[in-house]
């Protein structure tokens, strides 16, 4: 530990020499200054207030490591004040005892005082909780309770379905406009009347019986009729699916042969075969989703 004079003389040193660096880069011409400010985007009025900013923080450490030598220096006369019962009980006591280090302040009153019980030779304290425990335990509770006051009881906050909800939102927002990119975000519902089937049906019939068989029990391409996917079985994974291919397995893209909203009933029709169970079935493929909700993997 520094004595105080010579903590006091090397404090002193840093200051002004801290100080002059300072005086020296305002005395310079102001285009010379400029210069470097210049470079890095900032104007002269924003370099004078960051420099004043500094200076200010450069101020309050100065002030605040006073503080703490002074502090340090008359620890004995602060510890006389705190022993008045007068000044212990009071906030501004608690303070003070922080300052001359009183550990019963953050460990609590009683310690290591053994009870009258004798377990078999084990003995057990009764130590009060530890306040920093206590009050951050307190803390909790008092956060809980707003917590459900605001989310739950007023309401005035968004839950995390709401807030996934806002966020995929904007996420579409950043999708590219481009309708033929694979990567775009579609909203499709499956369409469910008996018009738009029957259209789906003959699509169907008339395109993909040949690989995926008659009633979509799988052939040379997956049965579409069970709850395994390779590319997802909610309806815009089908749709994307059908629409841009795997042309690297076999599978068509429809793009450009199909119109999109023939690809929608087409694939609103495979959708409507989920679980019909035809004969010859070809055996599951991928990974299982349950009707339309892709499974939610952690
Ligand atoms: C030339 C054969 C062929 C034709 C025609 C064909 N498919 Fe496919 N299809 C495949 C193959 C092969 C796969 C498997 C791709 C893979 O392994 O990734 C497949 C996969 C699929 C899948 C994805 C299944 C999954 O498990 O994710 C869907 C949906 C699909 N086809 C729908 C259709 C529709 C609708 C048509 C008609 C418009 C059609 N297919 C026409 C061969 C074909």
């Amino acid at each position: 530990m520094l004595s105080p004079m010579k903590f006091r003389t090397s404090a002193a040193v840093t200051v002004a020499s801290l100080l002059l660096t300072g005086l020296r880069a305002v005395a310079q011409t102001p285009e010379a200054a400029a210069a470097p400010a210049k470079a890095a985007g900032m104007s002269s009025q924003q370099v004078l207030f960051w420099v004043l900013i500094s200076l200010l923080i450069f101020l309050l450490l100065v002030l605040l490591l006073t503080f703490v030598g002074i502090a340090v220096q008359m620890r004995p006369q602060l510890r006389k004040v705190y022993e008045l019962p007068t000044v212990r009980h009071s906030w501004s006591g608690r303070v003070l005892g922080l300052l001359v280090g009183d550990a019963t302040l953050v460990k609590g009153e009683v310690r290591d005082e053994l009870l009258d019980h004798d377990y078999d030779g084990i003995h057990e304290f009764d130590n009060d909780l530890p306040p920093w425990w206590k009050y951050s335990f307190y803390a909790t509770i008092l956060f809980a309770v707003a917590y459900v006051g605001y989310y739950h009881v007023a309401q005035a906050g968004p839950l995390q379905g709401a807030e996934y909800e806002t966020e995929m939102r904007q996420a579409a927002l950043l999708v590219s406009p481009d309708a033929d990119d694979p990567n775009k975000l579609t909203t499709y519902q499956a369409l469910a009347t008996p018009a738009d089937l029957s259209e789906g049906k003959s699509i169907y019939a008339s395109n993909c019986a040949a690989c995926h068989g008659q009633s979509a029990e799988g052939k040379v391409g997956p049965n579409l009729t069970d709850e395994y996917w390779l590319h997802g079985g909610e309806v815009n994974h089908v749709y994307k699916t059908v629409k841009f291919g795997v042309t690297s397995k076999g599978m068509v893209a429809w793009k450009g042969k199909l119109s999109g909203k023939q690809i929608l009933q087409v694939s609103s029709y495979i959708l409507s075969l989920q679980g019909t169970k035809p004969a010859g079935a070809k055996e599951p493929q991928g990974e299982k989703e349950t009707a339309g909700k892709p499974v939610v993997k952690l």
